[in-house]
């Protein structure tokens, strides 16, 4: 299975990189301007591209495979932390960077490699989170991160919608709270853990409805 992954030098990213290549699979990952842990990495399947999902790009040249099996759109930022997106502080450079990168950032993916998930009648998995989903936002704030990814659950329904007759299976994912960079190292579970939950999840796309949002644990999310 040829499988790219966005965002891919640490993290969740970096912990699908792990988790597809020990399966044997094609590894194309993405990293913005640091190849961090994907430097450790000792494997001829394993790939890597610079590509910053902020700004619009070109796919051509950039050494994609033809045919791409699976797409996760993993690269995303919180912005400001805390109290940084209060009501009170929230700023429109703010809420205009993390929708930018969050929601953008993935439908810029998918428009440019779309032809290469088609030609594989391959899978396409959209990290959101439940700070996206409006039955879910019972404290309120974060006002540029939650917005952002409510939005991005909105786009990947439309691309699941407009990918099905194409063959294309699109999926959004949340992956509970991970201790990772983005959580300053708190959360509820490891890279691990999540990984290996949204990857069985990815596996069995076909037992969920179209453009589904889907948590680690297998429980649809509603938005
Ligand atoms: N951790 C959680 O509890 C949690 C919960 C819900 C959803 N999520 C979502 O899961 C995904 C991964 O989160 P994480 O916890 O692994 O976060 P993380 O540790 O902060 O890693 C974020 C990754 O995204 C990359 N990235 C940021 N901006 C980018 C850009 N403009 N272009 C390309 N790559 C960019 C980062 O690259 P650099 O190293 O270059 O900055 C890094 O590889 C995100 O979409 C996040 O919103 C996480």
């Amino acid at each position: 299975m040829n499988v790219v992954i966005t965002g891919a030098n640490r993290g969740l990213g970096l912990g699908f990189v792990q988790h597809y290549l020990t399966l044997g699979h094609e590894v194309w990952a993405c990293y913005r301007s640091d190849l961090a842990g994907l430097a450790t990495i000792q494997s001829d399947k394993l790939h890597t591209i610079a590509l910053d999902v902020s700004q619009d790009f070109d796919a051509d040249g950039l050494g994609f495979p033809n045919s791409i099996d699976l797409l996760i759109n993993n690269a995303g930022i919180y912005g400001p932390y805390k109290n940084g997106q209060s009501l009170d502080k929230i700023t429109s450079e703010a809420m205009l960077d993390v929708f930018n990168v969050d929601c953008l950032g993935p439908l810029r993916v998918v428009q440019q490699l779309r032809k290469q998930v088609i030609k594989a009648k391959g899978t396409i998995a959209n990290l959101s989170s439940k700070m996206g989903s409006s039955e879910d936002n019972t404290s309120g704030g974060a006002y540029a991160y939650r917005a952002a990814k409510a939005a991005l659950v909105i786009v990947s329904k439309s691309m699941a919608v407009d990918l099905e007759p194409l063959g294309v299976e699109v999926i959004t994912l949340h992956p509970g709270w991970v201790t990772t960079d983005m959580t300053h190292q708190t959360g509820l579970i490891d890279v691990a853990t999540s990984v290996a939950g949204m990857t069985n999840v990815i596996a069995n796309v076909d037992q969920y409805d179209l453009g589904a949002f889907v948590a680690f644990d297998g429980q649809v999310v509603p938005f």
